[in-house]
């Protein structure tokens, strides 16, 4: 495994690698959910690229960017079996002086995510678009825990005519159903035992669908009481939407996102589930 650290290095190797290559673009503070894309990359591609670099740009002036948990040596150890390239770039390699064009996405990122944090997907799609064009992935991956960046990401990709083939994979949880995340790190143990809400909320939803219960408003109030019920949790919003679009639906008809943010003091998690 190579660690590389700047664009020209990483475009050298690009230029000599054989066949298919796999590349998964991540924070770091990696965890088995982070991996498992990693595993999935190496089984259908001859090299797999992981890059790892907090992107300034996708947090807010009052989000957690520089207390976002960081811990190299650790990521590396886990990356190393399953990786051949590491691009661990700088913030001034990606965005020096004078950095000013962006790719905005519109419409979807008006929802859910998009409508509680502003420039959050500017960021992000900005900072994918430059990713792809210095590793040129064959196929990248990216993770279902994340429902509304997939959906951006697949949208920029059509949109721009990308030449890469995106890849979602199941969101990995841990024992008791909590969705792995970076941040899960910032809750003391009270609120970690707590957190497991959600998943119990999404199950909830689930379970009311398969009864043949189609009213949203009737589920959203249902996984309303239950998260009520655990006292550490604040909701910031609990939505059922058309997978496709995004938008609000009364009825579930066709492919429905169940998605939820919940806040356990600073500590704002999110999951989802479709129901089809
Ligand atoms: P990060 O949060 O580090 O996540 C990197 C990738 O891992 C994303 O595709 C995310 O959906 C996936 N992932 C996170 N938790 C997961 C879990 N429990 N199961 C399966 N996959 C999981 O998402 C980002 O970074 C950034 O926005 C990025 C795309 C790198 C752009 O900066």
């Amino acid at each position: 495994m190579k660690v590389i650290e700047n664009i020209t290095d990483m475009r050298k190797a690009r230029k000599i690698m054989p066949g298919s290559v796999g590349f998964v673009p991540t924070m770091g503070y990696l965890h088995e959910g982070h991996i498992s894309l990693v595993k999935r990359a190496k089984d259908e591609n001859l090299t797999v690229v992981v890059s790892i670099f907090v992107n300034p740009t996708q947090f807010g002036p009052k989000e957690d960017f520089k207390s976002y948990p960081r811990d190299i040596k650790r990521d590396l150890a886990m990356l190393e079996p399953f990786t051949d390239i590491v691009f661990m770039p700088s913030d001034k390699e990606i965005y020096p002086e004078k950095y000013d064009t962006w790719v905005e996405v519109k419409g979807i990122t008006d929802y859910l995510e998009g409508a509680v944090r502003p420039g959050h997907f500017r960021g992000v799609t900005t900072v994918v678009n430059k990713l792809f064009n210095i590793v040129e992935p064959t196929k990248s991956y990216f993770g279902q825990k994340d429902a509304q960046q997939v959906a951006v990401i697949k949208k920029m990709v059509a949109d721009l005519n990308m030449n890469t083939e995106v890849v979602v994979c199941p969101t990995m949880r841990e024992k008791d159903g909590l969705a792995m995340s970076s941040r899960n790190t910032y809750l003391n143990p009270e609120q970690r035992q707590g957190a497991v809400v959600l998943y119990r909320a999404l199950m909830l939803a689930k379970e009311l669908f398969a009864k043949g219960e189609r009213d949203s408003g009737v589920m959203r109030r249902e996984m309303t009481e239950l998260i009520e019920k655990e006292p550490l949790g604040n909701i910031d919003y609990i939505s059922i939407a058309d997978a496709g679009t995004l938008k609000e639906i009364h009825r579930i008809k066709t492919l429905a996102l169940v998605s939820m943010a919940v806040k356990f003091g600073k500590t704002r998690l999110i999951d989802n589930i479709m129901l089809e």
